[in-house]
């Protein structure tokens, strides 16, 4: 089974978390595209949807379903995303798709968290894959210069954000104790957000497998 097909797995197995009436949180990439898919076939409706990006709005969008601004909705059940890493405390990194404030804030929305990703994602220690820190374009350089002082190697990415905004990935930066690093890198200022999801992490992971999807749950 390839990454593609363990991807689409969980977008599926995603889907028996969706309460048909309530508004649904959805996160941004190539598994959670999955996932729309799987929704959009399940016939399975939520009241709306608050999306983290352009690119899952249009993709809902242009599946039937609504897209509602958060401001507009009081409360979202569950929120659907993927992650580029996951460590066993279900601690994150996640903005490889760049769409990292947004995630964040409607995460911080909602009741639970179901993270969808496949095996490979799934780490010990957060940190080999590189970590996005979304800056202000003006702060661009005081900020890659505060991130080498804690032992990073921040690289702009080619990419403007959603929010009109600038990513530099951190390279070489192993996360020992990824609370107290979300706290310090946002804590920079210029810093939009940091991909560091550990203050609010996933409550359930469901992982891609080839032996199927395992569902693990956050013990509290
Ligand atoms: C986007 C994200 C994605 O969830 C993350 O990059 C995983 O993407 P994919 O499902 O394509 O592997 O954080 O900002």
């Amino acid at each position: 089974m390839d990454q593609n097909e363990l991807k689409r797995l969980v977008g599926q197995a995603a889907v028996k978390y969706v309460k048909p009436g309530e508004v649904l949180g959805v996160g941004t990439g190539s598994t959670v595209d999955c996932f729309i898919d799987a929704l959009a076939a399940s016939g399975i409706k939520p009241s709306a949807c608050v999306s983290s990006s352009v690119r899952s709005t249009e993709k809902l969008r242009a599946l039937g379903f609504e897209v509602v601004d958060l401001n507009d909705v009081e409360r979202i059940g569950v929120y659907v995303d993927g992650a580029d890493e996951i460590n066993g405390d279900f601690e994150m990194i996640k903005g490889g798709g760049g769409a990292l404030t947004r995630e964040k804030i409607v995460a911080s929305a909602a009741d639970t968290f179901v993270c969808i990703a496949d095996q490979s994602k799934l780490v010990k220690t957060l940190g080999r894959f590189p970590l996005p820190v979304e800056v202000i374009p003006m702060a661009r350089g005081c900020v890659a210069r505060a991130l080498r002082a804690l032992g990073a190697e921040p690289v702009e990415r080619d990419f403007t954000t959603d929010n009109g905004c600038r990513i530099l990935d951190c390279r070489n930066f192993m996360i020992e104790d990824p609370v107290r690093m979300e706290q310090t890198i946002n804590a920079i200022p210029g810093v939009v957000t940091v991909g560091l999801f550990a203050a609010r992490g996933a409550d359930v992971l469901l992982l891609g497998t080839p032996e199927g999807v395992k569902t693990m749950e956050k013990t509290r």
